[in-house]
């Protein structure tokens, strides 16, 4: 993968599954503007994969290319075995789409907008009845279904364009953006309904604002800035990418904390606290390494915790954004790192 600072390794669904979406060079500019300049994606089948990105990067223009809503000037893509060029028919027959601003209707019902849909995937409409009782049930919607769009609150609606995009069984789906706006339970919500689809066999690729949405669902994560995707990998595999990860090791008594400050030569002290600062990339090995020295001192720290950079510092070093205090400043927030008491 050209386009990356890393390179591709094996997790999640690993690199044998096979391939859902795949796409080289997608090319894309509007006027003299280059919004897409030579991407290249592999999303295995079955797997979530989020594409990151600050406002205007590209995202919204990628899931329309690969949804066949608008066509790239350059590379090649296949959706579902499917050549993007070639075959947008059976791209579209494929794929199911979410798109950032709503389709839902708001004068109509919500039952409504799923039979109008049914309608467009020609399902005949006794079926279509049934399955769009169905999604209405599995989404809460069977309550509000008679009423009005226009009376569903936001999470509501968001829900109601996703039972939408599922009316045709599609094995893919395209989410961009599924969860802005949503308060923090509705989301929660939405996760849930996208990780029942991928244990359902769907492949998802969403795009987000939110990292931690992509921390909490994606098998994989791109980078989207300046027209090329910044880096591709697992969140862990990402978060190892920038600086700043840190194991902060306190002690009660003097004597041990000088001591460890000996065996940990190249930690960071902060005498008053009693608290060394020991750079580590969080690993398993690196922790283990880093306990075994104090083992052999014969040292214990009182408390020790795992400072991890989290996809927020990725996200700001990746894009460059020097608004914002660098990775290495940053103060983590506690439910960020994980905790041992010893
Ligand atoms: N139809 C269009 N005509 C001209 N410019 C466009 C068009 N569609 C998108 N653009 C431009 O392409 C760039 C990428 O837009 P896109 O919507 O893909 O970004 P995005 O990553 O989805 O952003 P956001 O996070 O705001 O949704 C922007 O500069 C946008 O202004
Ligand atoms: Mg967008």
């Amino acid at each position: 993968m050209p386009s990356s600072v890393m390179p591709t390794t094996n997790s999640g669904t690993g690199p044998r599954a096979s391939a859902a979406v795949t796409a080289l060079g997608l090319r894309k500019s509007y006027g003299d503007k280059t919004v897409l300049d030579g991407i290249d994606l592999r999303i295995p089948a079955g797997s979530v994969f989020a594409l990151l990105g600050p406002n205007g990067a590209g995202k919204t223009t990628t899931v329309k290319i690969l949804s066949t809503l608008v066509s790239a000037d350059g590379g090649q893509a296949q959706v579902a075995g499917h050549d993007l060029a070639a075959d947008p028919q059976a791209v579209r027959a494929a794929i199911g789409v979410t798109g950032q601003f709503s389709a839902v209707d708001g004068l109509i019902t919500g039952e409504e907008n799923m039979l109008l849909m049914a309608d467009l995937h020609l399902i005949p409409r006794p079926a279509g009845r049934r399955i769009a009782a169905e999604l209405l049930e599995r989404f809460g919607l069977t309550d509000a279904a008679k009423k009005p769009a226009a009376t569903y609150s936001g999470g509501m609606k968001r829900r109601l364009d996703i039972a939408m995009t599922l009316i045709g069984s599609p094995r893919i789906i395209f989410l961009d953006e599924p969860t802005t706006g949503l308060d923090p339970r509705s989301r929660h919500t939405m996760w849930q309904i996208i990780r029942e689809l991928v244990t359902g066999g769907v492949t998802v690729l969403l795009t987000t604002q939110y990292l931690e949405e992509a921390d909490q669902l994606a098998d994989r994560i791109a980078v989207l800035h300046h027209g090329t995707l910044a880096a591709e990998g697992t969140a862990e595999e990402l978060k190892r990418l920038v600086p700043g990860g840190h194991v902060r090791l306190r002690f009660t008594h003097p004597d041990t904390y000088r001591d460890a400050a000996t065996a940990l030569p190249h930690s960071t002290r902060d005498d008053d606290a009693l608290t060394l600062r020991a750079p580590s990339d969080g690993s398993q090995r690196d922790l283990r390494a880093l306990l075994d020295r104090l083992d052999t001192a014969g040292l214990q720290a009182d408390h020790l915790t795992v400072h991890t950079p989290d996809l927020d510092d990725v996200f700001l070093a990746l894009t460059g954004d020097t608004t914002t205090p660098t990775p290495t400043t940053r103060p983590h927030q506690p439910d960020q790192s994980k905790e041992t008491a010893r």
